[in-house]
């Protein structure tokens, strides 16, 4: 029997990172199995990504869902080793940060079985955050690390990884974007929302902004001052939902609530935005590749990359209209530079080394 190479996805931002990848193998005629852990399960949360990606049905869903960190985790890893232990795969390959990954990669290593992880090394040193947990924790069971940017290499031949292991092989998550942008469409909403052509989109849906009523009030305060400088379209992300419509930030005229959107529906807005608002890593690089200015609402970032290369800016609710402010003045953040080896052939870099490590 020819090598296995199995994927463990969950949550949205790991689809657009594992498409590329999967196709490239494919090409390659590598055996395959996509194993989803069934993190996100709402369709706008994942089965409209798979559709739009072009990514092939999981062959297995662990139908796993939403719980607190240690069951959602915990039911995870059960369920794998389970899986696992029958296919016995070559390979486990393992995406981005959420939960899914971590569980993949434990129950992975343990088995003995290798583990390659794709987009290793991004470091926020903000051991507050979940990601940054699930971060180093696979990179220390990883095999082979996959490596977006620089910087990653820097924090993981700090942290002792050995050399062999690191590859910097670009971001495949841009691969999907520059595959797709002919197609991001955004008109649906923009006619819906009868928004103006000059509008902001915004996400918010990490913990650390939405859990504690004190740190969302200030953040509701802040998008309705963003709201009174120009249209504001939030999709929004189930975590916070409820939180969100209680503050009356849907209440302001121009702050427009959305239910989450597709990828390409979601790309389009963006693409056609004057800014954005977030606090999601992936958008920070989307934006950076699309050239639209990006004000994070976070103390760190894990992507320092979209900052010195990119339109990427860190904000507080404190200075976001000031910034709101510049970018509509026609100051937004400079460069506009595309990092290294964004461009578009990350999957097939990341399928070679995957193909030249297999069991002949
Ligand atoms: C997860 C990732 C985060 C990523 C985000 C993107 C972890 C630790 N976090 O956060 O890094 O930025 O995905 O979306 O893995 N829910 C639904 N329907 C769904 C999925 C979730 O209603 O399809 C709700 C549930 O109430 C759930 C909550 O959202 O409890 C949080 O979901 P969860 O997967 O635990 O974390 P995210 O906040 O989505």
């Amino acid at each position: 029997m020819s090598a296995l190479v199995l994927h463990v996805t969950g949550a949205r931002p790991n689809f657009p990172k594992a498409a590329p990848v999967i196709a490239a193998l494919e090409r390659r005629g590598v055996r395959q199995l996509l194993v989803h852990t069934g993190q996100h399960y709402d369709r706008n949360m994942s089965e409209v990504f798979f559709q739009e990606l072009g990514l092939p049905e999981p062959d297995l869903n662990l139908g796993i869902g939403s719980g607190s960190h240690a069951a959602q985790t915990a039911a995870m890893m059960t369920a794998l080793e389970t899986v696992f232990l029958e296919e016995r795969p070559d390979l486990v390959v393992v995406y981005g940060d959420v939960n899914s990954t971590l569980a993949a990669a434990l129950v992975a290593s343990k088995l003995g079985i290798r583990v390659a992880h794709v987009e290793a090394g991004l470091r926020s040193f903000d051991w507050t955050m979940p990601e940054e947990v699930n971060r180093v924790v696979t990179d220390r069971l990883s095999d082979v690390l996959l490596v977006t940017s620089a910087d990653a290499l820097v924090h993981l031949a700090r942290e002792g990884v050995d050399p062999d292991r690191l590859h910097f092989v670009g971001n495949p998550m841009i691969d999907t974007l520059l595959r797709l942008r002919d197609r991001f469409d955004g008109s649906r909403v923009v006619a819906e929302l009868s928004l103006p052509t000059t509008y902001a989109v915004a996400t918010l849906h990490r913990p650390g902004n939405v859990d504690d009523p004190t740190t969302l009030a200030r953040m509701v305060t802040a998008l309705r001052e963003v709201g009174d400088r120009i249209d504001v379209v939030l999709p929004v992300h189930p975590r916070g939902r409820q939180q969100l419509a209680a503050s009356g930030l849907f209440d302001h005229p121009r702050v427009h609530a959305t239910d989450p959107l597709g990828y390409l529906e979601f790309l389009g807005l963006v693409e056609g935005s004057t800014l954005v608002v977030t606090d999601s890593g992936g958008i920070q690089e989307e934006t950076t590749v699309l050239g639209v200015p990006c004000l994070t609402l976070r103390p760190n970032t894990e992507r320092p990359v979209t900052i010195t290369h990119g339109t990427n800016r860190l904000v507080t609710t404190e200075d976001l209209t000031q910034h709101v402010d510049a970018v509509l003045a026609g100051g937004g953040p400079a460069h506009g530079l595309v990092p290294p080896l964004w461009d578009g052939a990350a999957g097939e870099r990341i399928a070679d080394i995957v193909v030249a490590g297999l069991p002949g």
